[in-house]
């Protein structure tokens, strides 16, 4: 499963990079904010980090002909830029006209197995299943990422499954198992992705019997 990135701040993108675990980065209007600086620069510098893979930067726009004229602004900053397009009428129809432009679509806010297939159908090239917020409101976002998994496999599409609004660990290993071909992952979750009590206690344990061992 190929790791993305959720965030928007240059610090936590280089740690990541630095470790090798990018293959890609997405971004949202909420996650701008955090980076707390003007958009113009944060893009720059995502741009410049993650130089060869996809960078997703939200559309704002509402009507179908302002989505595509906004995408068109947009995708000329670099070419790893992907427009994401919100899960609606309009979207779809904008992501129809985009990638028979060329342009790459992530379809944001996809949550349930008909929404993705409208996505797909559209031509989208990712699919993201907000897990998280599924969860939030007593659903299982998971099950939502399973059946898409399934449903795209089972008619060929081409887009691929993005797992979304990851919150946890768990969620990650659940979409890797389901299939999903991409999970965007906040740096927080990717930090406890390396950890185990039984490894602390396994490295603190060796270390100690070293000192006992006759040198
Ligand atoms: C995905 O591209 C979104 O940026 C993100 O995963 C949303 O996550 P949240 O529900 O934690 O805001």
């Amino acid at each position: 499963m190929k790791i993305f990135i959720d965030t928007a701040i240059i610090k936590e993108i280089e740690w990541a990079e630095e470790r090798g675990l990018i293959d890609g980065v997405t971004t949202n209007p909420t996650l701008l904010t955090m980076a707390d600086r003007k958009l113009g620069e944060v893009v720059h510098d995502v741009l410049n980090i993650v130089k060869d893979r996809p960078v997703s930067i939200e559309l704002v726009s509402q009507t179908t002909d302002e989505l595509v004229e906004e995408a068109k602004t947009i995708v000329k900053l670099a070419k790893n830029v992907v427009v994401k397009v919100p899960m609606t009428d309009e979207g779809m129809m904008a992501v129809q006209q985009l990638e028979e432009r060329g342009i790459r679509t992530n379809v944001t806010l996809v949550f349930s197995p008909a929404q993705a297939l409208l996505a797909a159908r559209a031509g989208a090239t990712f699919v993201s299943i907000f897990v998280g917020r599924l969860d939030d409101i007593g659903k299982n976002g998971m099950q939502v990422v399973r059946d898409t998994v399934k449903l795209l496999k089972n008619y060929e599409f081409k887009s691929m499954v993005l797992a979304a609004s990851i919150r946890s660990v768990q969620h990650v290993e659940e979409a890797a198992l389901a299939g999903a071909d991409i999970a965007t992952i906040p740096l927080k979750v990717l930090i406890q992705m390396y950890r185990h009590e039984l490894t602390d206690k396994g490295v603190k344990k060796f270390l100690l019997d070293w000192e006992k061992v006759p040198k």
